[in-house]
């Protein structure tokens, strides 16, 4: 079985981060989301991995990932021009996915369960197909029970576990069960992806593809999630996985912690890291060569390579490579780029001074 990984897209629900790199590189517990993605696909035995990239942030997932061999995988890269849909990223990959079978899987969500009984649960519906509809399932599709499913691709499901029917975004949704970014396909997707036209919105849709299997007479599988899901793309979901993945770090303290300051609960002081004077109360994890000076980090923060933090107190935040907070209190829920200023001067007259780049947000205290 191959892995096909989905790392192209716009990012526009990420932006200003995402102007200027991967939304799939947006550190989580100071990780790449990509990742913990490649990470579970080595662990449930698929190493032969295609990463789907964008002509616009693609070189920066090539230096991250390289070829692999550092997760125990082989790498290929394929450049998608233009975001025209997770369907036309299955196109795009037909060369690389021959006539395996494979795993797809969206770049930028995160699972809390493995794939590894997901995976073994299609190989053994497809070497039983007796249990099924006598043909073995073509596709199988993970799905997660939520509270409102009008704003996902929701599927209709038989009793016998099969998938009769998915719709994206209804109004009247037919169950409470959305598709998570994880499917498994055989070769016959080929005939699928080539067989739909692109949607009102111009993409070639997956769940249209999904569609056109069983409506072709397909069994399609599922499997309802076990444990949390998120889809990263956005602020809040982000910062709230970077809160899971932080409670479940181990802790380790590899930097240097001076005697004048706290190091309490759950953290993570990597290598070249100095804590002078300060107090960081976990979960959190600071990255190597940061230096947190006269101030406070608090639970659920992620400070990554090269930052530092002067008189400053956070929380709930996450903080990318290179970036300086000194001089505020309190910073929070806040997801800061790379190589960023945030500073307090006395400078008279008294006013904010702001140089933020387009699509930024700023929420000001009252
Ligand atoms: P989405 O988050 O659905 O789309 P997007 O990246 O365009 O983001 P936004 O809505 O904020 O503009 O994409 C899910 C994943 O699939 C994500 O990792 C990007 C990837 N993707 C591709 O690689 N190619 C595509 O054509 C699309 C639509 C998404």
């Amino acid at each position: 079985m191959k892995g096909l990984i989905l790392s192209g897209g716009a990012g526009t629900r990420l932006r200003p981060i995402t102007h200027t790199s991967a939304k799939q590189l947006v550190p989580i517990a100071n990780k790449p989301i990509l990742f913990y993605g490649i990470e579970a696909m080595v662990a449930a035995g698929i190493v032969e991995i295609g990463i789907i990239i964008s002509p616009e942030t693609g070189g920066d997932i090539r230096d991250a990932v390289g070829d692999g061999s550092s997760f125990g995988a082989s790498v290929t890269y394929l450049v998608q021009d233009a975001p025209l849909g997770l369907a036309h990223c299955v196109r795009i990959a037909r060369d690389f996915l021959g006539d395996d079978e494979f795993v797809m899987y969206l770049g930028d969500n995160m699972l809390e369960q493995d794939l590894v009984s997901f995976v073994g649960e299609f190989t053994s519906r497809r070497a039983t197909p007796e249990l099924g509809r006598g043909t073995g399932p073509t596709a199988q599709i993970l799905l997660a029970q939520v509270d409102d499913p009008r704003s996902f691709g929701v599927a209709e499901v038989t009793d016998e576990g099969n998938v009769v029917a998915l719709v994206e975004k209804p109004d009247d949704p037919p169950s409470d069960l959305a598709l998570v970014g994880v499917y498994l396909f055989d070769a016959t997707i080929h005939e699928a992806v080539a067989g739909i036209e692109p949607s009102p919105r111009g993409e070639l849709e997956i769940t249209d593809a999904i569609q056109w299997l069983i409506d072709q007479g397909h069994e399609v599988a599922h499997d309802v999630l076990r444990g949390w899901w998120l889809d990263t793309g956005k602020k809040d979901p982000l910062l709230e996985c970077n809160r899971l993945v932080l409670d479940t770090v181990d802790p380790r303290i590899d930097g240097s912690v001076d005697e004048d300051s706290r190091v309490e609960g759950r953290v993570v002081v990597e290598a070249g890291a100095q804590i002078v004077r300060s107090t960081v109360r976990g979960p959190a994890v600071i990255g190597a060569d940061a230096v947190i000076t006269d101030s406070y980090i608090g639970p659920y923060s992620s400070v990554a390579d090269r930052c530092s933090v002067t008189n400053a107190e956070l929380d709930h935040s996450v903080i990318l490579a290179d970036s300086s907070i000194s001089n505020v209190a309190r910073l929070t829920d806040s997801l800061i780029g790379s190589h960023v200023e945030v500073d307090r001067q006395a400078h008279v007259p008294a006013g904010l001074r702001l140089m933020l780049g387009d699509h930024s947000r700023v929420e000001l205290e009252q």
